[in-house]
């Protein structure tokens, strides 16, 4: 489907969505797999995105916060590397929130948020229109890692990435390599990308991170299950699965998991998945890297550091980026 909607004279609003074919074929091959999985952007209907955005503030999540206080310190600098009047382009861009720290700042042409959570998006670009009524935005509901494309009706202006929140590292780096690659590709020799990146840390303070006390990160976990399960035609019971989180050393990233409390047969789009009492469904992993290590990956995508910035404590990191 590919719609184009006009809501309010600033914001536009386009479907490129996958199908829900596409989807329950994805779906049923990762839980197909030796090690089941379910990829991370199933997290994302409306009530995953509205999970999310309660993990942002949760004290021991400390990502959100600091990219924020990163993002407003250094927001005239950063202005200074993306350049102003440019075309803002946010792969994955949730409540929208972060950018509207930089729009004073940069000014841009045109902003374009692009997410899979389609109602999540259109409220969230619908309300940044109302508070930015000089800003023109352009809301594409699309899975960022199949084929999307930026709008051609769009000023010709600089092509500027906006990547914040880490979720380079839900990819693993063979993944974020080739992500980065098709940025390139998008923005052309002279567009950019600004990326925010969590960093290495102490075991105990990620593991808190997506462990949190009041059991919202358990919930948002949790939650692809009840929205995979109209999307199979399936019938998971949240109530047989635990959430289980934790720091894997050797592949430096957080992984979560699943857990199947016990051993049971799920139907499934027909068939059936069958779980051993302590199997899991992998859900998603969040690799953290060292400054040299993301260096090193934007080079493999033929991209250059410009600059770094950094909150005091080294926690997290954002990034401005352009062709080599
Ligand atoms: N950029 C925001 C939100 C980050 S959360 C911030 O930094 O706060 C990750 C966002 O990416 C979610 O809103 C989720 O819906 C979206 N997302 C995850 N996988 C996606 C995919 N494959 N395609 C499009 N959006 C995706
Ligand atoms: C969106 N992404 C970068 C988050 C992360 O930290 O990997 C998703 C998340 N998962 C659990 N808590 C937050």
């Amino acid at each position: 489907m590919n719609s184009l909607i006009a809501e309010m004279s600033n914001v536009q609003f386009e479907n490129q969505h996958p199908s829900q074919g596409d989807r329950r074929k994805e779906l049923l091959q990762g839980l197909q797999q030796p090690q089941k999985s379910v990829n991370p952007k199933y997290f994302y209907d409306a009530r995953g995105s509205e999970l999310f955005d309660q993990i942002t503030r949760l004290f021991e999540y400390y990502p959100t916060r600091t990219e924020k206080q990163i993002l407003q310190r250094y927001r005239s600098e950063i202005a200074d590397y993306c350049g102003r009047g440019s075309i803002l382009i946010e792969p994955g861009s949730g409540s929208s929130e972060k950018v509207r720290l930089l729009l004073d700042a940069l000014k841009p042409a045109a902003y374009v948020p692009i997410d899979i959570s389609a109602e999540f998006l259109y409220q969230s670009a619908m309300q940044l229109g109302e508070e930015f009524p000089w800003l023109k935005i352009h809301a594409v509901c699309a899975d960022f890692n199949h084929d999307w494309a930026v709008s051609s009706a769009l000023p010709q202006s600089k092509k500027v990435f906006f990547y914040p929140g880490s979720t380079i590292g839900n990819m693993d780096p063979a993944a974020a390599a080739s992500f980065l690659s098709t940025l390139r590709e998008k923005m052309g020799r002279d567009g950019g990308v600004l990326i925010g990146v969590d960093l290495h840390k102490s075991e105990q303070r990620l593991n808190a991170a997506y462990n949190d006390s009041q059991g919202i990160t358990a919930d948002f976990n949790l939650n692809i299950l009840t929205h995979i399960n109209p999307l199979l035609d399936a019938e998971f019971s949240r109530e047989t699965f635990s959430h289980h989180a934790f720091y894997n050393t050797d592949e430096q990233r957080i992984e979560m998991h699943l857990v199947s409390d016990q051993k049971q047969t799920v139907r499934c789009n027909g068939s059936a998945v069958s779980f051993e009492k302590g199997e899991t469904i992998h859900t998603e992993n969040s690799y953290k890297y060292t400054l040299e290590g993301f260096a090193q990956l934007a080079q493999s995508a033929d991209l250059e550091v410009q600059h770094s910035w950094l909150d005091e404590e080294k926690l997290f990191s954002v990034h401005y980026l352009e062709s080599i």
